[in-house]
């Protein structure tokens, strides 16, 4: 497998709820990216937040800068033919479809797990602060969730491998002729 062509870089623009397994096939996805020599870099939602979005809040209006942020960024990285991975929630349509417009290379995956699952594996135990009041504004619980309606590749999580999950990824950046077989 190899990078189609050199100067053409795509960005595979993650969304999904926290806990949906983003940030996990994201890493797979990068390894099979680095394993065919391919730039790679991943611009993951929390290691956003602690650099380039650090002060912002969850707020429509935040969410909102944060993703333009987030979008600005891989697509100055993608102009220059580097495969951008993003991993935010990145719950509101509107502001997706704009960074699809910009970026026009844009490739959305939809890591789709029911809330009941992710909320189940409570992987940073904020679920359980959003039940319990402690953390307001939490999406899924308390807050909106807008599913993409045409996602490129929707990844089952709660169904798939994180294996199987990122064989679609890839597959699909083969038929889109981001990458040669
Ligand atoms: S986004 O809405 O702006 O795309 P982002 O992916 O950067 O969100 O950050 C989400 C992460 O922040 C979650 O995985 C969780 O760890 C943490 N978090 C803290 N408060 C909230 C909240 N109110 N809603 C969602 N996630 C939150």
């Amino acid at each position: 497998m190899k990078q189609a062509n050199r100067e053409r870089g795509c960005v595979l623009w993650f969304t999904g709820l926290s806990g949906s397994g983003k940030t996990t096939i994201a890493q797979e996805v990068e390894n099979e990216l680095l394993g065919a020599g391919v730039p790679v870099e991943i611009l993951d939602g929390d290691v956003v937040r602690e650099n380039l979005s650090k002060g912002l809040g969850f707020s429509k209006e935040d969410r909102d800068i944060n993703i333009r942020r987030i979008a600005f960024v891989a697509h100055l990285l993608q102009r220059n033919g580097v495969f951008v991975i993003t991993a935010a929630i990145s719950p509101y349509r509107r502001v997706r479809h704009e960074a699809r417009a910009m970026i026009k290379d844009f490739v959305e995956i939809y890591a789709d797990a029911p809330l009941e699952v992710c909320e189940e594996r409570d992987v940073k135990g904020l679920y359980a602060k959003a039940r319990a009041g402690e953390i307001k504004g939490f999406t899924g619980i308390d807050d909106p969730y807008e599913a993409p309606e045409a996602p490129e590749i929707t990844c089952h999580t709660d169904t798939e491998t994180v294996q199987e999950s990122a064989k679609k990824v890839m597959d699909r950046l083969i038929e889109l002729k981001y990458i040669e077989a």
